[in-house]
């Protein structure tokens, strides 16, 4: 069968042309980078997990009315999904100070936050997605006021959906990102969560030991990355049946 046409390769993901037209076919990478792609490795498994917990946060929230872009997953690396116009913003929420935000205001991390905080960062990699504030997004026509308050309002959803969920497998979600995306239906347009939901977008952080369970042990050389996703994986009972993150053959004479 001839392969399908490739329409956009990523750092982490190939998006190839789908079955039918509105329909696009995405594919998880091994690779893993992290500081606008200056550290780069490919870890073995990652895009199988990744497939797996994007479908299940996705089906979720499909399934409460929080409208995503995933349709069904195809294979362990590939899933079908609608084509969207991807807004070209980061939407960042956060429950807890880490990263950026931490550096920023001078907070340490883990400090709970006085309630979440919902960030915008313009998605441009020559620039580092720099962090914008609503003015310039209603001035630069990224996107209108009612896009923005439609944004925000995904956004928090989302958050309520993961933490909760996340929760009760004893994670704690401190922050997240994720991408949004334009559909038509008709003259109609809609806005529905796009790109993928997986500990490389989230920090997820162990509640009684601390523990981190995302792209930070990758970023801050911290361990085994796809030990710490396949540990998320298990716990939310979504570990494929023939497993990613067997320890290679070892040769016995
Ligand atoms: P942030 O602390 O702003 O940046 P960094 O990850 O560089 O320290 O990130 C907040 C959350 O959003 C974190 O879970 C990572 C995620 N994120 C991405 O996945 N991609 C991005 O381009 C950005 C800016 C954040």
């Amino acid at each position: 069968m001839a392969r399908r046409k490739k329409v956009y390769e990523g750092k982490a993901k190939i998006l190839y042309e789908g079955p039918e037209p509105g329909t696009l076919v995405q594919y998880f990478k091994d690779d893993a980078t992290a500081f606008n792609a200056e550290k780069k490795d490919v870890i073995d498994g990652k895009g199988v997990l990744n497939n797996r917990l994007s479908e299940f946060f996705m089906t979720g929230l499909n399934q409460l009315g929080v409208p995503t872009h995933f349709m069904k997953r195809l294979n362990m690396r590939e899933q079908l999904i609608r084509a969207v116009e991807v807004v070209p913003l980061e939407v960042i929420v956060r429950n807890y100070a880490a990263g950026t935000l931490a550096k920023r205001l001078g907070l340490e991390e883990g400090t709970m936050l006085p309630r979440p905080i919902v960030e915008f960062c313009y998605k441009d990699d020559s620039l580092g997605d720099p962090l914008v504030a609503e003015e310039h997004i209603i001035a630069f026509g990224w996107a209108s006021q009612q896009d923005l308050d439609d944004m925000v309002a995904l956004a928090l959803r989302v958050n309520d959906f993961m933490t909760g969920v996340l929760y009760g497998v004893g994670i704690r979600l401190a922050d997240f990102k994720i991408e949004i995306g334009r559909v038509w239906d008709g003259d109609f347009q809609r806005l529905i969560v796009a790109d993928e939901i997986s500990p490389d977008s989230c920090r997820l952080w162990d509640i009684e030991t601390g523990r981190k369970l995302d792209k930070d042990v990758f970023r801050r050389d911290l361990g085994d990355l796809a030990d710490a996703y396949t540990e998320v994986a298990r716990r939310l009972g979504v570990l494929p049946s023939n497993a990613t993150h067997l320890p290679k053959p070892t040769l016995i004479n």
